[in-house]
């Protein structure tokens, strides 16, 4: 079977495919269709925060598996591997948001947030941040910042509003329904969100009756060595949406509030057919009670600084090609000087034995296994150097800052 020719056959996605044929991963490593094992910076898009095979997620998922998958939808039954989970995160969750429901997508989740923040404030009119990212749902892409994507399915769900950063907390009023927003803009291009804005945020929010929903979908689960990224400025959310790390793997995500909100979710609010099968329950209570338990947290803080200090060496040994680099913990960013050398490059480290993710705003994410050792990074970092060795051979010349 040709797998490319097959697959290009059924229709494009959101991102160009490279020719590579992933066969499997084990750690933080990834090996094609022909034996080639690359570094795999990318977690496919942040999300095997254990990397992969991890042994943890295998035996939680054969055991489940061999007991029972799926069983109606949460609040028809009861399920132990729903209850296991839902304990962990009682363990982890910001204090306070003691009610948890089920998704299985990041943007599934983010939809019924704002859905459900519409209902329990009885407003429509929901704030957004210029360059976010929710999801691809109608009602998501219609609160995500980013013309390329929204403007494609107009008309919007009606109602919403954009700010930059700056300027988003002066448009909160008695209208506003919810401000939604991630602590790190990560399809942005890693742009960290700074703790003051965060907490003047949750104050014109209080003061004005609106929700504060912040999206940990991609932050979430230790991504950036906190458990959730919001926690490092002091704010606890209204509504707190999870995705991506969460089952390590499995299609999966939650959504956590108070007592008090959920006190206005009524039967029939929420759910779907999967929200909190006991598969994906009993993987996600083994995946964060493995980060709870080995503090992989800490791991993330300490390796991603170094990380990020062996990144700011290579942007100055690199300033033609690449004209900063950000981050926190395991969420890195390469910005490039040209949205064009995005793609570029992105091939060049497969080639390396690198794969990263490539992101707007002239970004190249890189997205790491939470488990990666220092000497697993020194390889990744090798691998990086010698793809930007090449594309500076390539297209040789200097070029300003986008
Ligand atoms: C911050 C954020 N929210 C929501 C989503 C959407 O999640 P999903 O792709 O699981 O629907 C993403 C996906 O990249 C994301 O980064």
């Amino acid at each position: 079977m040709d797998v490319m020719q097959v697959e290009d056959s059924l229709g494009v996605t959101v991102c160009r495919r490279q020719p590579l044929v992933i066969e499997r991963g084990e750690g933080v490593f990834v090996w094609d269709q022909t034996g080639n094992q690359l570094l795999d910076f990318t977690s496919g898009w942040g999300v095997t925060c254990l990397g992969h095979a991890h042994p943890v997620m295998l035996s939680a998922l054969a055991s489940q598996a061999a007991r029972i998958m799926q069983n109606p939808n949460s609040g028809f039954t009861y399920s132990p591997a729903r209850a296991r989970l839902l304990l962990e995160l009682r363990q982890v969750l910001p204090a306070g948001l003691q009610r948890v429901y089920f998704a299985n997508s990041g943007a599934e989740a983010n939809d019924a947030a704002l859905k459900l923040a519409r209902k329990i404030t009885g407003r429509q009119r929901v704030l957004a941040v210029q360059g976010s990212f929710h999801g691809r749902t109608l009602a998501t892409l219609s609160v995500s910042g980013s013309a390329d994507n929204s403007a494609r399915f107009l008309p919007s769900v009606p109602g919403n509003d954009f700010a930059d950063i700056t300027g988003l907390a002066a448009l909160i009023n008695q209208d506003i329904a919810a401000v939604i927003i991630e602590p790190v803009q990560g399809e942005g291009g890693v742009k960290a969100v700074p703790a003051g804005i965060l907490r003047q945020l949750q104050q014109r929010c209080r003061e004005h009756g609106a929700l504060l929903i912040i999206d940990e979908v991609q932050t979430g689960f230790c991504r950036t060595g906190d458990f959730f990224a919001v926690t490092a400025s002091g704010v606890t959310p209204d509504i707190m949406t999870m995705g991506k790390g969460i089952a390590g793997g499995l299609p999966f995500a939650a959504f956590a509030m108070t007592d008090a909100l959920a006190g206005a979710v009524e039967l029939g609010d929420h759910g779907g057919t999967y929200c909190g099968n006991p598969l994906s329950c009993a993987v996600a209570a083994a995946v964060v009670g493995y980060l709870r338990e080995q503090q992989v947290g800490d791991h993330v803080k300490t390796l991603g600084r170094i990380m990020l200090q062996d990144l700011l060496a290579l942007q100055q040994a690199f300033a033609d090609i690449v004209c900063a680099v950000r981050g926190r913990g395991f969420m890195l960013a390469l910005a490039l000087h040209a949205d064009d050398q995005v793609w570029p490059l992105t091939e060049v480290c497969a080639r390396h034995g690198l794969m990263v993710t490539p992101t707007r705003n002239a970004v190249v994410r890189l997205l790491p296994g939470l488990l990666l050792t220092e000497a697993e990074w020194r390889l990744g970092l090798s691998r990086l150097q010698a793809a930007l060795l090449e594309l500076r051979a390539q297209h040789s010349g200097q070029a300003q800052c986008a």
